[in-house]
């Protein structure tokens, strides 16, 4: 395999991330954090989001080149996060990227968040290959994913309204936790009972009758809870929050897993790859675990910090691209939505 190193700048949402990346080994990863000011909103408020990355991101270039300790000449080309994301943000980072390659006169590469997300799992396991299972659950996805090749994907299952870690932030507003919820939640869950109260898991119907084996629905789950919460309030009795937050993340845990594992089951798959930041989750981490085990799959978790958006990931997505020849025009521009399968729309054979 040819040695790529590639420079990578992620801003989809309320992360100003940039990285070094030399094929699947992370040479610096920069990741600054918005979540302190959209806390106050109680969600990513998309304007300031895009401020902060213009203000943050020629920061973030300059310490990831100095924490890998590299210069310009040692960087082969350069990536930016293009779709799906809030417009505005991915703007930032693709304007600046595009910048860098012409002045650097490196080729240029647009990457899709989620595929970044898919090569997370590379960065912990650099031996793993295609053809696995991903699992994507963060605040604005659910998927299953038939990883086949770089940049050959198909979805296989998808949730029909909220996503997971959007279920936990809405669950968590609900309560008056605080944001984000997902990390609030997982942490009041640990001293509550699971089985306290009995929650629906959603399920998509199918027009000929059962149900859709791979899709997921919360929103059905979200409703649940909040009655829950108004009848306890209207007998004027406690809140049990923490047998509350474990019910409802048993609940989700109990739904994704059942989803993944059927999926590798059915299409002949060993591995199961989980990421994004549900893939923190204890609940999920558990459950998941177990029913590999019992069916002999092997489930693979990255470490945290390559579950939550960075620019590692999206740089090893850009390094696997190049190494094939794919390069993207300059001209490229940031889609607000794309789906997975039109990965390969975003480059041109080299
Ligand atoms: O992947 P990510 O950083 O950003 C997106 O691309 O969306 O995921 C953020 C989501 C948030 O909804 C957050 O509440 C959730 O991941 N999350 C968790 C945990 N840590 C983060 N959800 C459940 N349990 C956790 N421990
Ligand atoms: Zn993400």
């Amino acid at each position: 395999m040819t040695m790529t190193t590639v420079l990578a700048i992620e801003t989809s949402c309320d992360e100003t991330a940039v990285a070094i990346v030399n094929n699947r080994q992370v040479c610096s990863s920069i990741i600054a954090s918005q979540i302190p000011i959209h806390q106050q909103y109680g969600g990513v408020v998309p304007e300031v989001a895009s401020r902060e990355h213009l203000e943050t991101i020629n920061w973030a270039i300059a310490q990831a080149l100095e924490q890998s300790q590299m210069n310009w000449s040692q960087i082969d080309a350069i990536a930016a996060t293009c779709a799906p994301g809030l417009v505005g943000a991915l703007l930032v980072g693709l304007t600046a990227a595009k910048t860098l390659a012409m002045i650097q006169q490196k080729p240029f590469l647009g990457v899709h968040h989620l595929e970044g997300h898919i090569y997370a799992t590379y960065l912990s396991e650099p031996s793993l290959d295609p053809p696995f299972l991903s699992l994507l659950v963060s605040g604005g996805h659910t998927s299953l994913i038939y990883v086949k090749d770089c940049g050959i994907y198909e979805t296989l299952g998808e949730t029909r309204d909220d996503a997971a870690g959007e279920a936990f932030d809405k669950i968590a507003r609900l309560l008056k936790l605080g944001y984000p919820g997902g990390p609030i939640i997982d942490k009041l869950a640990q001293t509550g009972d699971p089985q306290a109260f009995a929650l629906p898991e959603g399920k998509v119907s199918l027009p000929g009758g059962g149900y859709h084996r791979y899709d997921s629905s919360f929103s059905g789950l979200k409703t649940a809870v909040l009655r829950l919460v108004q009848q306890l309030e209207k007998n004027n009795a406690q809140i049990p929050y923490s047998d509350v937050a474990a019910s409802f993340q048993e609940t989700v845990a109990r739904s994704l897993t059942k989803r993944a594992i059927a999926c590798a089951l059915d299409y002949g798959l060993k591995t199961i790859a989980v990421g994004g930041g549900v893939a923190a989750n204890s609940g999920l981490r558990k459950h998941l675990q177990a029913a590999a085990t019992q069916h002999h799959l092997r489930v693979l978790f990255p470490p945290l910090k390559f579950c939550t958006d960075n620019a590692a990931m999206i740089a090893c997505a850009a390094a696997d691209h190049l190494s094939r020849g794919h390069t993207s025009p300059l001209t490229l521009g940031v889609e607000s939505r794309l789906s997975l399968t039109q990965v390969m729309k975003l480059y041109q054979a080299g």
